[in-house]
């Protein structure tokens, strides 16, 4: 979802882009990784790539350990090698959801679940392999072509559909759109080090979420049904606040990008087009 969004809109500023599912690029093969940047040598490098099924991650582990830790490893390391900027997404998932309000860059992980603690572990082996990686922290993504619960409630309640939404977790909605254009900007840029990124505000819950859309695309608030995170019996756990505020990204002079409300109207209004 993530790189779709990120391929579009480097394509539509000039850039030439090379665009890699795992089936011509598995991230997790460092040999592999190492020949793809020796011939092709990009000038900078925009890690879309996680495995990103936070529950099935927990019967998983290895796989979601090589996609999550070993590939962002091996992309630092070999984009050290030739000079490339390095920028690569973690999550907000990092954090245990404990503090109730924002997480910036200053406060401490405590990554709960195989995904989150993967994750984590990618951020830290990227920074090892490479100090000038740009690690971009964002949360609760949902965008064009998006299979997860965000991307797709809005064509479940234009079928009418009844759906559960969480109303007791928490966290900062951010437009896939929105975040490709800063992981580019944040290319062009020479910091290094953790960015938090989402769209501005101050956040909602699922419910929140579900009963915005309702108002921006006209879908009927009766289908929402307000759950609890604990009803749904999850495998993997799941912070119940992982709101993510920045204290850095002032440093990098790029502003603020659009509130979550605003993003989500466009968003809606650019699916209604592609109808
Ligand atoms: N979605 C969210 O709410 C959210 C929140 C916070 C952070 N993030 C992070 O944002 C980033 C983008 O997420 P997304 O939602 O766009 O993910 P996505 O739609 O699930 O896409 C992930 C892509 O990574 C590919 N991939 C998995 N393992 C790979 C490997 N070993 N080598 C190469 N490619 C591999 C997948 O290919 P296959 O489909 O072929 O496996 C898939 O195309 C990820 O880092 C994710 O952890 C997402």
């Amino acid at each position: 979802m993530l790189a779709r969004a990120a391929i579009a809109h480097c394509r539509e500023i000039g850039d030439e882009v090379f665009a890699l599912t795992r089936q011509e690029l598995n991230i997790a093969d460092s040999n592999a990784v190492a020949d793809w940047f020796g011939s092709e040598r990009p000038d900078a490098v925009l890690n879309c790539a996680a495995y990103t099924d936070v529950d099935g991650a927990e019967s998983n582990p290895e796989l979601a350990r090589l996609a999550n830790e070993v590939g962002p490893e091996n992309l630092a390391r070999s984009s050290k090698s030739i000079g490339a900027r390095f920028v690569t997404v973690s999550t907000d998932y990092v954090f245990d959801g404990e503090n109730g309000g924002f997480y910036t860059e200053s406060d401490s992980p405590n990554p709960r679940g195989v995904y989150a603690i993967t994750k984590y572990d990618g951020e830290v082996a990227a920074s090892r392999a490479n100090p000038d990686s740009v690690i971009v922290r964002s949360g609760w993504i949902y965008g064009h072509g998006g299979t997860n619960f965000l991307s797709v409630m809005h064509r479940l309640l234009g079928e009418g559909k009844r759906i559960k939404a969480i109303a007791d977790a928490y966290g900062t909605p951010t437009f896939a759109n929105d975040l490709a254009k800063r992981l580019r900007e944040l290319a062009q840029t020479s910091v290094s080090g953790i960015f938090h990124v989402t769209n501005q505000g101050e956040g909602t819950s699922y419910l929140g979420f579900a009963e915005k859309l309702c108002e921006v695309g006209g879908y009927d608030k009766g289908l929402l049904e307000p759950v609890s995170n604990d009803d749904l019996k999850r495998p993997a756990p799941r912070p119940v606040s992982s709101k993510l505020g920045s204290v850095r990204m002032i440093a990098t002079g790029l502003g603020p990008l659009s509130d979550w409300e605003s993003a989500l109207a466009a968003f809606l209004s650019e699916e209604k087009k592609k109808q």
